[in-house]
């Protein structure tokens, strides 16, 4: 797809990168969800990415195309030097374990019939290592989360609150040695008390564990505490990248800061739900043409309706697909 840019970075620690991923699904009578529409970005090494924007932007469909679950309708994910939409069978199954992904709803991502020492043993076996080998890595990542195996392991997942399920589920993506973790709303489906909790595992597994992660979430506050990068979606393109204490402190794209002042300051468990009046978010089977924020955006000029803006890098690493950026800034 033409005219969207790329947020590549000139840099050497890249460890996935993402090029023209469109994602599209049918949606009766010849149409089609444009769900992502060619978007094109990195993650660096030992970084965590955050991805933001409202419901129905894409952030899920983005994280399960890198998996390939379902691989994506076009466009390609590249992990190191292997380039994961184009492999199948084993090696699409072998490269797929070093992305792991978690998800929202804990209780339901868990097998309900099995006991969760399984669960978490379940993908080590299809690589045919030894029992002991698998007693001993389930074992060490229950002991990571906070958990003994030995006394929790026969349990099935309705014996578990949402908190532990979700250290269940963080297990279980630890046990695959996971270079990625793709982590799709980890905490939303969790009572306040427990988030600070599971926000504070994941931290000191991506250090433990060395792990990158991309973080998906609703809650800008959760996103700017735990990202180094943060990038918005709209839409099912990408609206903006930046270091996230820039992107904070600075946003260019006028849906970035839309979001942003958005925040109640005094809560902590502010959701996403930005001031642009009573326009609803079009829909992605029929999106508007030009840039795709222009039917709520206060900034819009006639050249927004008939031309997509690019992707542009306006400083070191912080790139806006806006055509007037300025109008209407801090
Ligand atoms: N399997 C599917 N079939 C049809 N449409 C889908 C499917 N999965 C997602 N979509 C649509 O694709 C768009 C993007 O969905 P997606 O779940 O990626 O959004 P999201 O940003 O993760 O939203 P949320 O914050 O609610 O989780 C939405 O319009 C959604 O309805
Ligand atoms: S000014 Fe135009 S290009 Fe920029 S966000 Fe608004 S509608 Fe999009
Ligand atoms: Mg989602």
């Amino acid at each position: 797809m033409a005219g969207t840019g790329t947020a590549h970075l000139r840099d050497d620690d890249v460890l996935l990168r993402v090029e023209e991923l469109v994602v599209e699904f049918p949606a009766g009578k010849g149409r089609r969800v444009h769900a992502v529409s060619g978007i094109s970005f990195d993650v660096l090494e030992g970084e965590t990415l955050g991805l933001v924007g409202e419901s129905g932007c894409g952030k899920s469909t983005t994280g399960r195309a890198v998996i390939q679950l379902p691989a994506p309708t076009s466009g390609t994910v590249t992990l190191g030097d292997v380039e994961v939409s184009g492999l199948k069978g084993e090696a699409l199954r072998q490269v797929r374990s070093e992305l792991q992904m978690i998800f929202q709803d804990p209780i339901s991502s868990l097998n309900p019939r099995r006991k969760v020492r399984e669960s978490v043993a379940e993908g080590l076996r299809i690589w045919g290592r030894s029992r002991e080998e698998v007693d001993a890595k389930v074992a060490e990542v229950f002991d990571a989360v906070g958990m003994n195996v030995e006394l929790v392991g026969d349990r099935r997942p309705n014996e578990f609150s949402g908190g532990q399920c979700q250290r269940i589920s963080i297990a279980r993506a630890l046990a695959m040695d996971p270079k990625i973790l793709i982590c799709d709303e980890p905490v939303s489906a969790l009572d306040v008390s427990v988030q600070a909790q599971v926000i504070n595992l994941l931290e000191d597994m991506k250090r433990r564990y060395g792990l990158t992660m991309i973080f998906i979430a609703h809650d800008l506050g959760v996103v700017k505490s735990i990202s180094d990068r943060v990038m918005v979606m709209y839409l099912g393109k990408v609206c903006e990248v930046a270091p996230s204490d820039e992107l904070f402190a600075d946003p260019q794209h006028h849906y970035s800061r839309l979001l942003i002042e958005s925040i109640p300051s005094h809560d902590p468990d502010a959701r996403l739900e930005p001031a642009t009046g009573a326009v609803e978010m079009p829909s992605p089977i029929d999106p508007p043409s030009g840039c795709r924020f222009r039917t709520r955006c206060p900034a819009a000029q006639d050249l927004c309706s008939s031309t997509e803006p690019e992707l542009r890098e306006v400083r070191p690493g912080h790139f806006v697909a806006c055509h007037f950026p300025e109008v209407g800034g801090r």
